[in-house]
């Protein structure tokens, strides 16, 4: 009973820090909401279908939310954040329909994905339409180092998701090159989603890079809760399959960790499945990782590394006095790492 209690407290935590910022800044996270659904419109109907069908399916809405308390805590008065956390919010959701592309994932969002509904040709193109119109959203805003600071997160983003391509299916993969991928597919944004909101705001550039530098931390912490998600969350909670990052070969954390930590025997065995993907019964070889993982708890050890990431985001915001704002930011880092989805 005492354990029920507990887990629904660090629940109520959790949706906490989460309502705490949505109430904060709710009211211009409605009007992001609109830009999206106005400016997700094209006459070409699979568009809107399409893209209607992800956006419609909710999402945290995390990336945004980062931008509109960003700027709130920078002081910000004026209307540019909402079109610029819409655009952040698309460069997001192209990349979702990319990356379900590329990882073959059958479920998102708690629903079928798009490219197990459309198939893989008309998520990418829409994919594109999303990544373009966000363009046209910059350009509409008109800074240009707004432009300059998301057109370089979308580029690395683009860079990472090779980087990851090519570390797919090699157990040899080290934990700095790990790093540098999640840097580069999910921090990025984050970490420009954040430093906009100081850019609008117009403020110095100490407080525009401890925006930048908070986002950094927040997205590793967040890509490696992301990760280790991936092989212990209730799929229900999840709104994604759990497991596929294994039956995929992806190398992430967790796995690199075994890798490291395990016999001969476990290694020749993590080969087998990660790099050979010989998997003929999936569900016995899952099974079998897991207890490996558990053994050496580098799901713990993940999640550990996760809090670190955490620590240093709450360190960045040291810079800016304290104000609803900032406790928002910092209770964000908390469910970023107790996330169940
Ligand atoms: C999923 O991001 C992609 C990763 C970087 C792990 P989110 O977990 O923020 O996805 P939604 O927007 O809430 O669905
Ligand atoms: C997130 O990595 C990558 C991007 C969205 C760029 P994952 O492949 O782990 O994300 P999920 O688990 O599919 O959401
Ligand atoms: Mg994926
Ligand atoms: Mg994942």
């Amino acid at each position: 009973m005492a354990n029920v209690v507990n887990h629904e407290t660090q629940r109520e935590g959790r949706e906490n820090a989460l309502n705490v910022l949505l109430k904060l800044v709710g009211g211009d996270l409605d009007r992001v909401n609109e830009i999206i659904v106005e400016r997700m419109h094209s006459p070409v109907a699979l568009i809107p279908q399409l893209a209607g069908h992800i956006i419609a399916a909710g999402g945290k809405r995390l990336r945004p939310l980062l931008t509109l308390a960003s700027a709130r805590l920078c002081g910000y008065q004026g209307e540019r954040h909402a079109k610029l956390a819409a655009c952040v919010e698309f460069i997001h959701t192209a990349t979702l329909l990319h990356d379900d592309v590329v990882d073959e994932s059958l479920l998102r969002r708690g629903q079928d994905s798009a490219n197990a509904v459309w198939g893989n040709k008309a998520s990418v193109l829409v994919g594109d339409f999303l990544f373009s119109r966000s363009f046209e959203l910059m350009v509409e805003d008109g800074s240009l180092k707004v432009l300059a600071i998301l057109s370089h997160a979308s580029n690395v983003i683009a860079e990472g998701e090779v980087a990851q391509l090519i570390t797919a299916n090699d157990t040899a993969t080290t934990e700095e090159q790990y790093l540098d991928v999640i840097r580069a597919k999910t921090a990025q944004l984050f970490a420009a989603a954040c430093q906009i909101g100081a850019v609008v705001a117009d403020r110095p550039s100490p407080e525009e890079e401890a925006l930048e530098r908070y986002g950094m931390n927040l997205g590793i912490a967040f890509q490696l809760v992301d990760d280790f998600l991936d092989y212990s969350a209730k799929q229900q909670d999840l709104g994604k399959t759990v497991g596929d990052d294994f039956m995929d070969g992806k190398i992430t954390l967790p796995v690199i960790l075994a890798f490291r930590r395990g016999t001969d025997e476990d290694r020749a065995f993590l080969k087998r499945c990660l790099e050979d993907q010989d998997m003929p019964e999936p569900d016995k070889d899952l099974a079998r990782a897991m207890e490996l993982m558990t053994k050496h708890d580098t799901l713990g050890d993940t999640v550990k590394r996760a809090r670190h990431y955490g620590d240093m985001a709450r360190n960045a915001l040291d810079t800016f006095p304290d104000s609803p704002a900032k406790a928002a930011l910092s209770g964000i880092i908390d469910f970023c790492i107790e996330r169940a989805y």
